[in-house]
């Protein structure tokens, strides 16, 4: 499934030639999306066709899945700046030839100065505005501390994998008509939220084939190059992210930037009938959210009900609301606050979880209380890779909304994330994605936001068999959860798994979020059973990759991009 796209070129005809002149030709003015890949060597599925081509080049030049992994989000950085980013955060979930999970957390923190009461007026009134847009809106990025806690598993020199990031923001590239729409949607936002207008905003609209370069971006990644993690965390940029700050009320600073890190943590890890599930622990919800539904449906054989029937969709909205109710009371930053993990993931627990269940009647969201448990010790974005060695990586990084909080960092290029949304700013009060939360996810300085992302690899006999993710806000955990059910219980291909319409319940509201191709009959039957629904564009950009092995060869790597967006796969 291919659609080539030719712009008209701009100012040049000629292949951009990256620096490091071994670079295969990837011409950044002319360029098709395809959707489907396949090779024994090497696959990359990401959210732009030029990012998944640098990162399969990085494959090619002897790079390992990490590298690849490094120099795709780079890639993103540039040209896909609504959610690709060094001014936010992500997480990052592998499986390595030698057979070790590997989680990576370099998600966002609260700034020192920031304190629980930071978006309410003087009577306690939640001012989302503060939360969502601007300055203030922003957590100390992660993004580029990840990037070099991800490298110790890399194989190539950090300023290999950064230069065609440099180059494409340097040289330009051509953007898609979804970017050109995307531009123009958010240019009041731009002028709003900016002292200075960034490259982001022209007097013209933008249009398909338009040229963007981001020159400031380019000596930004640069100074990364030279300097490493301190290019960005100290010098000058991190001068010109606290003079951006003071411009408009914002309170990162210096220290903040200095005292970041990433933290590797212990990946979560389950069976699900024979597969072993690798996600991302707190202060994702995602790994923990996957766990807790895979395992409520994991005794009812779901096969037997059959893609989309009624019964299957609605077992699987009852355990999605169930699980969302515990990410409500529970979840948060265990650098802060003790979540129970151990208890909300337990056989016993789950098993009495789904007493209530009744098959055929929707259980209203207000007798779903968060479950008893005793004390004890829209936008992101997501790319899939894996290499010939048998390593994958799967990340999902983010800058919470559509270009963050539309804010870019004067002199520097970048887009800051608006990730402090994804605190609980009031109990109760939902955030942009209508998510609720208590005390567990209370805004604190130096804690990290619960987030929703799903990074996930599907590990089978010991061998990589499945890499999943997707951008999406709280849907992110019940896209991810649809596609390893279509896939493992529904024998759908990736791209089936991928492609067929999406639902999502996450407690509160007390609905069903369903896309616009939901099947109307289905809808129907679900509706007679009690449930109502609310229609959404589209529910996320998901990025497979399956692999299939041969003893210990593998046979094929079957890359997918999601139908829903600009994403591109690649394969060798
Ligand atoms: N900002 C979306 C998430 O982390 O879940």
């Amino acid at each position: 499934m291919k659609r080539t796209i030719f712009f008209k070129l701009i100012f040049s005809a000629t292949i951009l030639q990256f620096s490091n002149s071994t670079w295969a030709q990837i011409n950044p003015y002319q360029y098709s999306i395809s959707k489907t890949a396949k090779g024994s060597n090497g696959a990359v599925s990401s959210a732009h066709p030029i990012a998944s081509m640098v990162g399969l080049e990085i494959l090619k030049k002897g790079g390992n899945a990490f590298d690849a992994a490094i120099a795709t989000q780079l890639a993103l950085a540039v040209v896909y700046p609504g959610a690709g980013n060094i001014g936010g955060g992500g997480f990052l979930v592998a499986y390595t030839e030698k057979k070790k999970s590997i989680s990576i957390d370099y998600r966002e923190k609260a700034p020192a100065a920031s304190d629980r009461n930071m978006y309410l007026d003087k009577n306690g009134n939640p001012l989302m505005e503060l939360s969502q847009n601007g300055h203030l809106a922003s957590g100390v990025p992660g993004t580029i501390a990840g990037l070099f806690s991800s490298h110790q598993y890399a194989k190539l020199p950090f300023t290999t994998l950064i230069q065609p990031a440099i180059d494409l923001a340097d040289k330009g590239f051509v953007i898609t008509a979804a970017e050109a729409r995307s531009l123009n949607g958010t240019k009041s936002a731009f002028i709003k939220y900016n002292s200075v207008l960034p490259v982001f905003v022209k007097e013209t609209a933008w249009k398909e084939g338009d040229t963007l370069v981001q020159k400031e971006l380019a000596a930004t990644l640069s100074r990364i190059r030279d300097q490493g993690a301190k290019g960005f965390y100290e010098g000058e940029t991190a001068r010109l992210i606290v003079e951006e700050m003071k411009r408009g009320k914002g309170n990162i600073s210096l220290d903040d930037l200095k005292n970041y890190s990433a933290v590797q943590r212990p990946a979560i890890s389950f069976d699900y009938k024979g597969y072993q599930v690798i996600g991302m622990p707190m202060p994702s919800s995602g790994g923990l959210l996957m766990q807790q539904m895979m395992k409520m449906i994991e005794d009812k054989n779901i096969a037997a009900m059959g893609f989309h029937s009624p019964s299957a969709v609605q077992l699987m909205i009852e355990v999605e609301r169930r699980a969302y109710a515990d990410r409500a009371e529970f979840m948060g930053d265990q650098d802060f606050v003790k979540v129970p993990v151990k208890t909300l993931s337990s056989k016993s627990y789950l098993k009495k979880r789904m007493e209530d269940f009744i098959p055929g009647k929707a259980t209203p969201s207000d007798i779903i209380k968060p479950g008893n448990v005793n004390p004890e010790s829209e936008e992101t974005t997501h790319l899939s890779v894996a290499d010939e060695f048998g390593n994958v990586v799967s990340v999902t990084t983010t800058l919470n909304g559509g270009y963050g909080s539309k804010t870019v960092v004067a002199g520097a290029g970048f887009l800051l994330n608006n990730e402090m949304d994804d605190f609980s700013v009031k109990p109760g009060v939902p955030n942009m994605f209508g998510a609720v939360g208590k005390e567990a996810n209370a805004i604190a300085p130096g804690k990290r936001m619960l987030s929703s992302m799903t990074p996930t690899v599907v590990v089978k006999n010991k061998k990589p068999y499945l890499v999943v993710g997707t951008p999406g806000g709280t849907t992110i955990p019940t896209s991810v959860f649809q596609t390893l059910v279509n896939i493992i219980e529904f024998n759908q291909s990736p791209l089936d798994a991928v492609n067929n319409p999406k639902f999502h319940h996450q407690w509160l509201p007390d609905q069903v979020a369903v896309e616009q191709d939901f099947s109307p009959s289905l809808q129907q039957s679900l509706s007679n059973m009690g449930y109502s629904f609310q229609k959404r564009g589209q529910i996320g950009r998901t990025e497979v990759i399956k692999i299939e092995w041969q003893g210990k060869k593998i046979k094929q790597m079957d890359a997918v991009a999601d139908k829903r967006g600009d994403d591109h796969a690649a394969a060798y």
